[in-house]
């Protein structure tokens, strides 16, 4: 059974989509054995609660510095043993000693096609708004691992979206997470927790997989 900590911020849709997905048998071999938020109102909370999962808050306003926040985020997430990290809406820039204590174990959702509206200010709903500012037809979701660059690793899983006449940048939030996210997060998880996916020279392998199918 693939141990899984989940890292949050807000909302927790993609938590959810995860937990759903353990439920329904679309994730097999694994169990989310913890919940961390930096955000002590995350709607996300709430939800691993009412499936009985731990949920911690960890949050910088109360330590002295950065680096002790920093510390306690790494303790906490590995108090729970995880083989796999997720984060799942985390608007944390990850620790340089987070990214090394779980080397490719640790991935991310971008909800852009990567290398396209990524890195350093490209979050949540800014991302969709430089999609509709730019005018681009295609956009989509990413999940990869964490390297110690800012959305610069493997990339394992991608799903492409169309931007439609009239979108605001909640619209076609809302249409990115349901058409791409909600589908690419657990199956990304599903293929790692039954051993199929490997990284080699920086490039991830699916063994036996097709894409496009979901
Ligand atoms: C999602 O769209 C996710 O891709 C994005 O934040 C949203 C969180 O939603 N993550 C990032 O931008 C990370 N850089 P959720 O809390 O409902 O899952």
């Amino acid at each position: 059974m693939l141990r899984i900590a989940v890292l949050v911020s807000g909302g927790g849709t993609n938590l959810q989509a995860i937990l759903d997905a353990i439920d329904s048998g679309t994730i097999t071999n694994a169990e989310v054995v913890g919940v961390i938020s930096n955000n002590p109102k995350a709607y996300a909370l709430e939800r691993a609660k009412k499936k009985g999962i731990e949920a911690a808050v960890v949050r910088p306003a109360d330590f002295a510095s950065r680096a002790e926040f920093e510390d306690a985020y790494l303790e906490k997430t590995q108090s729970y043993h995880p083989d796999l990290v997720v984060l799942a809406g985390c608007m944390v820039v990850i620790p340089k000693k987070m990214v090394e204590a779980f080397p490719n174990r640790m991935i991310n959702i971008h909800p852009a096609l990567i290398p396209a509206f990524c890195g350093t200010g490209y979050y949540g709903l800014h991302v969709h708004e430089k999609v509709l500012e730019r005018g681009v037809r295609v956009t989509g979701a990413t999940v990869h691992f964490v390297d110690a660059g800012t959305d610069t690793g493997p990339i394992i899983l991608q799903k492409a979206v169309y931007v439609q006449n009239g979108d605001t940048p909640e619209i076609l939030q809302r249409r990115v997470m349901e058409q791409a996210e909600w589908k690419i997060m657990p199956e990304a998880i599903n293929l790692i927790a039954n051993g199929r996916v490997s990284v080699r020279d920086g490039k991830v392998q699916i063994r036996d997989y097709t894409f496009g199918e979901i």
